[in-house]
């Protein structure tokens, strides 16, 4: 479709980017970024029109998004950008080279893999753009930069590079190797403001191994460059294994809520510091102020239930603690806590409870309901939730007496 508008305004089109770069490797990849020679927000607003979508436009950088609901009603986005060639300015260290808009575009991007285009308005449709031998590197699954200075134009394409690497099993070159240790004995890590460290944080621990992408990145010495609480000691790499383990176990058990990933895995990277490391260390990592206070309060509020948690289980050895005890103790921690709290004790016991808290116990649901109360007669009111949390606590302690008995009880 964005050809045929392409073709109909007499506007080039390509898709470019990542979406070359998976349908060149077979892999799935929903998102689709354009770039248009001439005027982008033009083919955007034809594009919007056909899909039955709208526009937002940013028209200081002549690109745009087209917001559409998909054919299952799910609301899609395609990035449209402008290429022009004067809009660009390039470091004056490069050679001047006449590129035409569309190559200018890709000569701007962080590896070969990523500078793919396709055209989408030629005939034959969807001619391959190449300039920078992308195809080859792919075939050669190897991670190569177009030009020495990308590292010091965006220092966070050091965390790309290995991103990519580990994703599809590449490797990254040894010269783009040498850019990067040049890039950080040059400390441009330094200059990184924290939003961006974050956001590629945050994808790094969206990829499948997360830690594999992190002990590259500790062999390369960018997390000790990050901040040097970051260094992957053997204990807090262990830890995290497990994290990843347990993370793709939960994942398995198709449940509804979703845990944050870069939540449990910065809960692992801060293993073992005091607590003024661990909020120095958020605050380089760029958490926003709210979720730096959300991680942090997650970590004192383990540290609570640890005790709690033992003081049960010594109550369990003496065979009086009950499941509903346990429940308590760990009502107050979020998903994320509790996926921690299990990946770190090495308990077996405690692991298996856990688990089971986490699957089923604080799911649980008391045989009788407020509706059933007010059947009987019972007025409204705080009596309610006490006989409610009653018939809970019964049922999870394997001392349920059945619907109807409850309900007398109740009464
Ligand atoms: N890009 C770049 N330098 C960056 C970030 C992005 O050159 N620091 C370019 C790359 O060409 C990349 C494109 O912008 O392909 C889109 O970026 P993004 O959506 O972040 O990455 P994808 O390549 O689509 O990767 P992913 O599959 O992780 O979404």
């Amino acid at each position: 479709l964005a050809g045929k508008l392409g073709r109909e305004l007499g506007l080039p089109v390509y898709a470019v980017g990542g979406f070359v770069r998976d349908l060149l490797l077979n892999k799935p990849n929903q998102d689709i970024d354009l770039v248009v020679e001439g005027n982008g927000i033009a083919l955007a607003k034809a594009l919007a029109q056909e899909l039955g979508g709208r526009v937002r436009e940013h028209q200081e950088f002549l690109t745009s998004v087209v917001i559409f609901k998909d054919a299952k009603g799910a609301e899609s986005r395609i990035d449209v950008a402008t290429a022009r060639l004067e809009y660009y300015e390039y470091p004056a260290a490069l050679p001047t080279v006449e590129l035409s808009s569309i190559k200018m575009d890709l000569f701007r991007r962080d590896f070969s893999i990523n500078a793919l285009a396709v055209r989408l308005d030629s005939t034959p449709f969807g001619q391959l753009v190449d300039f920078f031998g992308g195809q080859r590197d792919i075939k050669e699954r190897v991670i190569r930069v177009l030009h020495t200075l990308s590292f010091v134009e965006d220092p966070t394409r050091c965390l790309r590079a290995v991103r990519f690497e580990q994703r599809y099993d590449f490797r990254i070159s040894t010269s783009a190797e040498r850019l990067v240790k040049n890039a950080l004995d040059l400390k441009l890590m330094d200059k990184l403001a924290g939003p961006r460290l974050f956001g590629e944080f945050k994808h790094i621990c969206d990829e499948d191994n997360p830690l594999a992408c992190l002990v590259r990145m500790d062999q390369l010495g960018i997390l000790s460059a990050i901040a040097p609480q970051l260094t992957l000691i053997p204990t807090r790499k262990a830890l995290l294994q497990t994290l990843q383990d347990m993370l793709s176990w939960y994942r398995l058990l198709y449940f509804e809520k979703i845990p944050q990933a870069w939540l449990v895995y910065f809960l692992g990277l801060s293993h073992g510091l005091p607590y003024a490391d661990t909020s120095d260390l958020f605050l380089r990592l760029g958490l926003p102020e709210n979720k730096r206070g959300e991680i942090l309060n997650q970590r004192e509020q383990m540290r609570a239930v640890r005790g709690r948690l033992e003081a049960w289980q010594k109550r369990q050895n003496g065979q009086t603690s009950k499941v509903s005890a346990l429940c308590e103790v760990l009502a107050p921690l979020s998903l994320e806590s509790l996926l921690y709290l299990m990946a770190e004790t090495g308990d077996e016991d405690l692991q298996k409870k856990l688990s089971r808290y986490i699957t089923q116990w604080q799911h649980e649901k008391a045989d009788i309901s407020g509706d059933d109360l007010k059947e009987l007669g019972l007025p409204p009111g705080p009596l309610y939730s006490h006989i409610l949390r009653s018939a809970l606590k019964a049922k999870l302690d394997g001392e349920a007496l059945g619907r109807d008995a409850q309900l007398a009880l109740a009464v």
